[in-house]
């Protein structure tokens, strides 16, 4: 059991003002830098940028990630890279630089603004020799115009008098990893601007950024190009001040890559030239925030650190997913880390997408629609493997063909052999679900025409091809496979994958009925394309009547797999206290012969498809499975299902204790690696615990209705929800 006590110490209280909308951070703690700079990560839907502080520190980790800005990497094949950092704004107070790890922090507050995307910070600093000023940075990722970064810095001396000089630049070549994927082709500066033209080393992906230094209402100040370290153009000024007296200094950054427009440093010098003001930007990324949190917000009332957590994930997720381009998805730590190399995983589909398909669907439509686009990899990936239609890859990048690491080093140096790209297939179906609930949701018909359509009907070819007869058992099996449980690879008829294959071939025919019947050419088209022919259908409706699935017919229990229940089983908690997931304390192979899960695997059938199930075979399989589960350091994407299974069991105690691991992941660093980057699934999955779980929603013919659970301390659960283009609010209490 988790306690609970973590989450009101008092280092949490202090993470929260009295608005509820603030993330707070009271003292500069520099053993807890990357976890901090991921907590302050911001985004704009095109890149995100970590929270690392402008004036740099020796082992920070500054990084800024560009959805799709992919190159090649020794075995993980394409990673998502870091850019070049925009930040760099070093003030130097009487020639000494301010550092705050030098001199005295007299006083220290930085916040995240969740309601209007803006991280600031409050400095009170006396320098070693004795000069006490105050800084106030702030910084945002523009909303409103996605190529737009801006800092404000305002600097107001309390007792000096003297020269302060300010420098900015950019650090054009980072690493990401330890990894070189840029080279610079062109640097330079003019008047109050410099540039750079760089590109990725192999996918040749050109990057343009520009940057101007305005010093607000000092008319005479001059702002000049220096060369910097290592050649670097950056831009200087020296500002005299005297007590009391505010100088005001804005950084104005405009980037662009080659994804978008041929010439991205011109454009960027473009756009910079004619920026609008620091203000004008502001405004717009303000009002732009607004209107994402008049149909995405969740109001809870009665339990403050729930109110400040949901908004923080809502807050990442909406930041990061794309608004503009439908070539890329939500890596797992969204665009605030490196962990998983930027990958897309079943994450997104089904962990991140139902808030937005809910909330934001013209999000939704975007990120479904990269699937769309990635159908010929995985077409390729089916033929390579020699099967029929489209296999998703099971880690997707650019072009959708399997980037999955085959093999990864292990922890004494030997090579660790890695099945997911070849058999976690329940991906496939993942895909095809995501398409449905979109569709069911928002009605968008001429979306499922137009894209959703293939996607569902060529993975369904792909089933065909991959299920076998079994004359013996007269049943269809799955064999060698990987559930979503990867504590056990290579199993067969995986109870998950096999009863979401019946779904995805019941459904698939559905969808051949309407499509024949509303668009006859389009079906025609996609029959020819696709070889689909009228015996295929008979051949689906059989399989998925057929697919093998081991349940006991009088408690309901479910198998996880053929021979999961012979394994050995073991008590976990024999193992508490512990800091490390099961399986790295007891080896992969020891686990792997053990009843011990990482994650849901028929539990999360249960809550994907929760009509089928009745409340009895749920609490048997509960009873079962989640005792046996690792549920503080196994997969994050674990606790927030649990939470929502929980209160359609009645219990929201345990359904709170399940919902704030995964709401506090991040902000508390529950699972120790939050410096890693956010955890993208587990903030979707804590959406949906609030909305599925306590707040009871199901979908019905007659749009969404709830059945609310809440836990004892909420007096009031508010937020909206998109059903067929009408908005249905809902305001509940206990
Ligand atoms: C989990 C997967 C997940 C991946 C990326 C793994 O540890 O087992 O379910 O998709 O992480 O988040």
């Amino acid at each position: 059991m988790l306690d609970l006590s973590v989450y009101s110490s008092q280092q949490n209280q202090q993470l929260i003002d009295s608005t509820d909308w603030n993330v707070l951070e009271t003292e500069f703690d520099p053993s807890r830098l990357h976890h901090q700079e991921t907590v302050f990560t911001l985004g704009n839907g095109y890149l995100g940028t970590r929270g690392t502080f402008e004036e740099g520190y020796p082992h920070d980790s500054p990084a800024t990630i560009i959805h799709g800005v992919y190159d090649d990497v020794a075995i993980a094949s394409t990673e998502l890279v870091n850019c070049p950092n925009w930040l760099p704004f070093v003030v130097k107070v009487a020639g000494e630089r301010f550092r705050m790890d030098s001199g005295e922090i007299l006083h220290y507050e930085r916040r995240l603004d969740l309601r209007l995307g803006i991280v600031s910070r409050d400095v009170r600093w006396r320098s070693p020799a004795g000069h006490t000023v105050e800084f106030h940075f702030e910084r945002f990722a523009s909303l409103a115009n996605q190529n737009f970064l801006a800092i404000r810095c305002q600097i107001t001396s309390i007792d000096f008098e003297g020269d302060i000089e300010v420098e900015v630049g950019f650090h054009p070549e980072p690493r990401t990893q330890g990894v070189k994927h840029w080279q610079t082709l062109k640097q330079g500066g003019l008047d109050n601007l410099i540039w750079l033209h760089s590109q990725t080393l192999h996918s040749a992906i050109e990057f343009g950024m520009a940057a101007k230094l305005i010093v607000e209402g000092e008319e005479t100040a001059s702002v000049c190009v220096r060369q910097g370290e290592h050649h670097h153009s950056t831009l200087v000024t020296t500002l005299q001040v005297e007590p009391e007296k505010t100088v005001t200094l804005e950084k104005i950054v405009t980037l662009y890559t080659s994804r978008e427009i041929p010439t991205p440093a011109e454009a960027a010098l473009i756009r910079l030239v004619a920026a609008p003001s620091y203000s004008t930007l502001l405004a717009a990324h303000i009002a732009a925030w607004e209107r994402v949190w008049q149909d995405s917000d969740v109001v809870i009332e009665g339990d403050r650190l729930s109110q400040l957590s949901i908004r923080y994930n809502l807050f990442q997720l909406l930041a990061v997913a794309p608004r503009y381009d439908d070539r890329v998805s939500i890596p797992p730590k969204t665009l605030s880390g490196f962990a998983y190399s930027g990958h897309i995983f079943w994450d997104t589909e089904i962990f991140i997408l139902p808030l937005l398909i809910h909330t934001q669907p013209a999000l939704a439509r975007n990120l479904l629609t990269y699937r769309y686009h990635t159908l010929r990899g995985a077409r390729r990936k089916a033929q390579e493997m020699g099967y029929r239609g489209a296999m998703y890859a099971w880690e997707s990048a650019s072009t959708g063909d399997e980037v999955t690491p085959r093999w990864v080093p292990g922890p004494n140096g030997e090579q660790v052999r890695i099945w997911c790209g070849d058999i976690e297939v329940h991906i496939n179906t993942d895909v095809a679900y995501a398409a449905w609930q979109y569709w069911q949701t928002t009605g968008d018909d001429e979306w499922m025409r137009d894209c959703g359509a293939e996607i569902i009907l060529d993975t369904a070819v792909f089933w065909e091809s991959r299920v076998e007869w079994n004359q013996q058992r007269h049943c269809y099996d799955i064999r060698d496979t990987i559930g979503p449980d990867e504590n056990h690879d290579r199993v067969d008829n995986n109870a998950f994958t096999n009863v979401m294959v019946q779904w995805h071939l019941q459904t698939a025919l559905a969808l051949w009925d309407w499509l024949v019947k509303s668009y006859p050419d389009t079906s025609a088209q996609l029959a020819e394309k696709l070889y689909l022919q009228p015996e295929q259908m008979e051949l689906w409706g059989d399989i998925a009547n057929r697919l093998y699935v081991n349940q006991d017919l009088a408690t309901g229990l479910i198998e996880q797999f053929e021979g999961f229940f012979n394994l050995e089983d073991v008590n976990l908690a024999d193992y508490e206290p512990r800091t490390k997931s099961m399986q790295g304390l007891l080896g992969v192979e020891a686990t792997s012969q053990k009843q011990i899960l990482k994650q849901p695997d028929v539990l999360m059938l249960m809550y994907l498809l929760r009509d089928r199930f009745d409340r009895k075979t749920l609490k048997t399989n509960w009873d079962y499975y989640s005792p046996r589960t690792d549920h503080s350091y196994g997969s994050s994407l674990g606790p927030a299902i649990h939470a929502i299974l929980a209160c359609d069991l009645n219990q929201p105690v345990e359904a709170y204790t399940h919902f704030m691991r995964a709401a506090m992941v991040d902000l508390a660093d529950v699972r120790r690696n939050a410096h890693e980057g956010i955890h993208a699934a587990s903030a979707g999955g804590v959406w949906q615990a609030v909305i599925f779980g306590f707040a009871g929603v199901r979908m019905t013919n007659f749009g969404p209705i709830a059945c609310p659970n809440l836990p004892p301390n909420w007096t009031r659960l508010k937020f909206r929800l998109k059903w067929r283009d009408e908005w249905h609010e809902f305001d509940l209490t206990a």
